[in-house]
This record gives C-alpha cells, sequence and structure tokens, in this order.
C-alpha cells in the first residue's frame, strides 16, 4: 500500500533546474570554465559545494582555489541563483504537479520533499505549493547528498512511513539513484537514456498520473 509521495523539486515540480545551470554557467565563465548542458546533466541533484568541486575538476581547475575562495564562489552562485528565482509565480509550476498533488491528497497518502537545495522552502512559497507538503527534509543538516538515499530516507522517517511503501519521484540520474537505495519506487521524468535506472519514466510532468502510478507500484 502506497503511504507517501516523495518529490524532488528542481526540474519535477518546476524547473528550476534551468536556473541553477544558468547561474553556474555564469560563475563557470567568470573563472574560465565553460559549462554546456551535457556537463550540466552531471550536477542536477547534486549539492552546492560538491556541484563546485564538480565544475573546478571539469575545468582542471580543482586545486586553484582555497577552501575560502570556493566558499566565496558557492555564495556568489547562490546570489546569482535566487535573484532569478525570486520572480518565480505559481504559473511557472511544471504542467499536471498541482493536479498531482490534490489527486494525492484526496486519496489521503502523504506527500514529503527530498530536495538537495537549500532554497527549497523558498521556491515552494514563491510557487504557492507549501501547504501540501507534508514534511520538507533539510538539505542543510543531510550528511550525504544524493547519490546517498539519505534525504529521502530523511523524508520517509519525517513522515512516520515505511520507504517500501514510498513512490518517490526524480528527474536526475543520481536522484534516482538515491531512490532505488532507499528502497522506495522510482519514478523519473525525463529522457530515458539518462533515467533508465528508474523502475518507470514518464517524459514529462503532464504524464504524471496518479492512476497510472499506484498500478505501476502495485506491480
Ligand atoms: C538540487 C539541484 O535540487 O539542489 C542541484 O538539482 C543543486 O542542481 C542542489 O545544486 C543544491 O541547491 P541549492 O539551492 O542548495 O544550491
Ligand atoms: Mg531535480
Amino acid at each position: 500500500m502506497i503511504q507517501a509521495f516523495i518529490f524532488d523539486l528542481d526540474g519535477v515540480i518546476t524547473d528550476t533546474a534551468h536556473f541553477h545551470y544558468l547561474a553556474w554557467k555564469e560563475l563557470g565563465a567568470k573563472i574560465g570554465i565553460e559549462i554546456d548542458e551535457d556537463f550540466n546533466e552531471t550536477l542536477k541533484g547534486i549539492s552546492r559545494m560538491e556541484s563546485l568541486e564538480r565544475i573546478l575538476k571539469f575545468g582542471n581547475k580543482e586545486n586553484y582555489f582555497t577552501d575560502e575562495e570556493k566558499e566565496k564562489m558557492a555564495i556568489e552562485k547562490n546570489n546569482y541563483y535566487v535573484s532569478l528565482i525570486e520572480n518565480i509565480t505559481p504559473k511557472d509550476v511544471l504542467p499536471g504537479i498541482e493536479n498531482l498533488l490534490n489527486e494525492i491528497r484526496n486519496n489521503n497518502i502523504k506527500i514529503g520533499l527530498a530536495s538537495a537545495s537549500k532554497n527549497a522552502v523558498m521556491v515552494l512559497k514563491n510557487l504557492e505549493l507549501i501547504d501540501y507538503f507534508d514534511f520538507i527534509a533539510d538539505a542543510a543538516i543531510c550528511k550525504n547528498s544524493k547519490p546517498a538515499p539519505d534525504i529521502f530516507l530523511m523524508a520517509a522517517e519525517g513522515l512516520n512511513v515505511n520507504p517500501l511503501n514510498c513512490i518517490g519521484i526524480e528527474d536526475a540520474s543520481a536522484g534516482i539513484e538515491a531512490i532505488n537505495l532507499s528502497n522506495m519506487y522510482s519514478v523519473g521524468v525525463g529522457e530515458k537514456n539518462i533515467l533508465y535506472e528508474a523502475k518507470f519514466i514518464v517524459d514529462c510532468t503532464d504524464k504524471l498520473d496518479f492512476k497510472e502510478l499506484v498500478d505501476k507500484f502495485k506491480i
């Protein structure tokens, strides 16, 4: 029996994945590292500091900067990112998501958030979706970031449900791995060649049909 749906945020509920990309691209340009969409794919679901480390490695600059300089760069990226998300509104909720949240709630199933983003609460408030969530796992206190299962397990614990009775929804391959490791049923939103480890994949959010997900989970 399904006890909870646990959502990723960026790229599933709203297209903030694109804003993360723009913000890293801007920072990358300042330090002479060009980031393209393919490389950006490997940053999805990855925490802020670890994303920066990956970018520096990608540009062969992993030993160029002190920890203090890296902290400053991460703050700079975040400031730019926050300036991009400040103006998001309920219009930026991806198609089908609010409908799905309503169906889940009407069926008395819990709703949780397992995002790596420390800006998650602000984004959900701007989207006016925060009241749908019974529990929001706090990325700031999560030890191991995706692909580790920790944030999904934290969400299940906060909701007081068994991970085996949860559906996790993700747009990142690191996120799908995290869901699978947490023993939840993994649903991917995006391309099959990226999310092939998911138990079920749809190509866009408006194909996330409540009844179909429940049926797939039962099989
Ligand atoms: C994830 C995004 O949801 O959150 C990553 O997919 C991002 O791209 C991570 O780096 C951390 O977000 P924030 O807002 O804490 O920098
Ligand atoms: Mg995501």
